[in-house]
């Protein structure tokens, strides 16, 4: 169980978790629960690891967080300080990006629907590249393109492979929302290029997420080769993470021999590759503290906590397996179905996990949080989302206050 914890969690002579040296009942009293709560060492371990592991097998590279799955402040100012460039989808990663301190020439705009709006504050802003995913972009971008100003775009390019994952996290495959067919990236290309307010710079690509096989990612390289030679490729993100004892991800510096040997054999060698992990970045240094609110005795036995599907959509959405840990109780115990607080019979937390004793009052932990949970959390039920806070040293520092009812009220226009 342990070992799904973020890098350097302990257990106090109490039985008590630790994660970034902090009690996490300390971290719960101080800052109540629901709480996500970020071991920041072990994110900044798994930058490196990225960083240096692609530096090291292809010089001429740049790896860029794809700041969807852990879009706050603190999070993407963490990855800037490390180093990394920053994918953002759309108009307000645009804004935290900035906010975090990010230069505008490292930001990567994606989006397979983005607005004038969007366009004109990438462009506004200076954002160093626009990755083209139909050819309205590129009228959007030739518009909002002030004379005189050349802006940097690749074409994203379905690469024409089924990714075995959830079909929702898949992208690859023929008919995906996402990208361009072969023939209709050759329009995108060759529209670009008589424009001369844009530059082609290369191509983009990405396979899926929560992927566990290296091969599927790098099989998505060699179809980019059959539209000739650019001096930038971005392939993507998608690595898979560790959610359950069950689950064995590549490990990075597997997924990185296996993506750049297939760079090896079908890209130019001074091309520069970029490339866009998110999840597999973030997904296994955090963890979520609730507090059990009521035990309901049966078949099966109902363990509820004080969130749910508002701060974790990915067992409603994907049926993505979480487990659960007492957090003075870890490990053993009977099964029972951890369910959230919201009126939804698919507000499941964890089914059929076993517990020690589970009672109310009880801070119950979930693991591997980090990715989508807080970008994808909402206000079902009028749930207020939760705080974030990174844990390092002993020292836990709020990043995200919890939203309050003030902020539930702030947008309803008083008639
Ligand atoms: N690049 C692009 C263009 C992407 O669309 C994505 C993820 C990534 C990179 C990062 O992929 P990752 O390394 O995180 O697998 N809402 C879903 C996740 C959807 C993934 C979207 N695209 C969820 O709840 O898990």
């Amino acid at each position: 169980m342990i070992e799904l914890f973020p890098a350097g969690t302990t257990i106090d002579a109490d039985g008590t978790l630790v994660v970034g040296g902090c009690r996490l009942d300390d971290v719960a009293r101080e800052h109540g629960t629901p709480v996500m709560v970020v071991a920041e060492d072990a994110v900044r371990q798994r930058a490196r690891a990225y960083r240096e592991g692609l530096a090291e097998r292809w010089p001429r590279s740049q790896v860029a967080f794809a700041s969807k799955a852990f879009a706050c402040t603190a999070v993407q100012r963490l990855m800037v300080s490390e180093g990394l460039w920053l994918d953002v989808a759309g108009g307000g990663e645009i804004v935290t990006a900035l906010a975090a301190g990010a230069d505008p020439a490292t930001l990567v705009l994606h989006g397979n629907a983005k607005t004038t709006e969007e366009i004109e504050l990438a462009v506004r802003c200076g954002i160093g590249t626009v990755v083209v995913d139909n050819l309205d972009d590129v009228d959007r971008l030739v518009a909002a393109v002030p004379a005189g100003r050349v802006q940097s775009c690749l074409v994203r390019v379905i690469p024409g492979i089924q990714a075995s994952t959830h079909a929702a996290h898949a992208t690859g495959h023929d008919g995906s929302k996402f990208g361009l067919s072969a023939p209709a990236a050759r329009e995108a290309i060759a529209r670009i290029r008589a424009s001369d307010r844009l530059r082609l710079d290369g191509l983009h690509t990405h396979v899926g997420s929560q992927l566990m096989d290296a091969s599927e990612l790098a099989a998505a390289v060699a179809p980019l080769a059959v539209f000739g030679e650019y001096p930038v490729y971005d392939l993507g993100g998608g690595l898979g993470a560790r959610y359950t004892s069950t689950d064995h991800p590549p490990s990075v510096a597997s997924y990185l021999d296996a993506l750049i040997g297939a760079a090896r054999t079908h890209l130019p060698p001074d091309a520069r590759i970029l490339i866009e992990p998110g999840r597999s970045l973030v997904a296994e240094s955090a963890v979520t503290v609730y507090t059990v609110t009521t035990v309901k005795h049966g078949t099966p036995t109902f363990v509820a906590v004080d969130g749910g599907m508002g701060d974790n959509l990915e067992v409603a959405l994907v049926g993505q397996r979480f487990e659960a840990t007492i957090a003075k109780r870890v490990g053993g115990g009977e099964p029972v179905t951890v369910v959230g607080r919201h009126c939804e019979s698919g507000d499941v937390l964890s089914a059929d996990v076993p517990l020690r004793d589970p009672a109310v009052g009880d801070l119950l932990v979930v693991p591997v949080t980090g990715a989508y949970c807080f970008t994808m959390s909402n206000n079902y039920n009028g749930a207020r989302r939760i705080p974030v806070v990174f844990a390092d040293g002993g020292e836990a520092r709020l990043v995200v206050r919890r939203e309050t009812w003030t902020d539930l009220l702030a947008r309803d226009v008083d008639p």
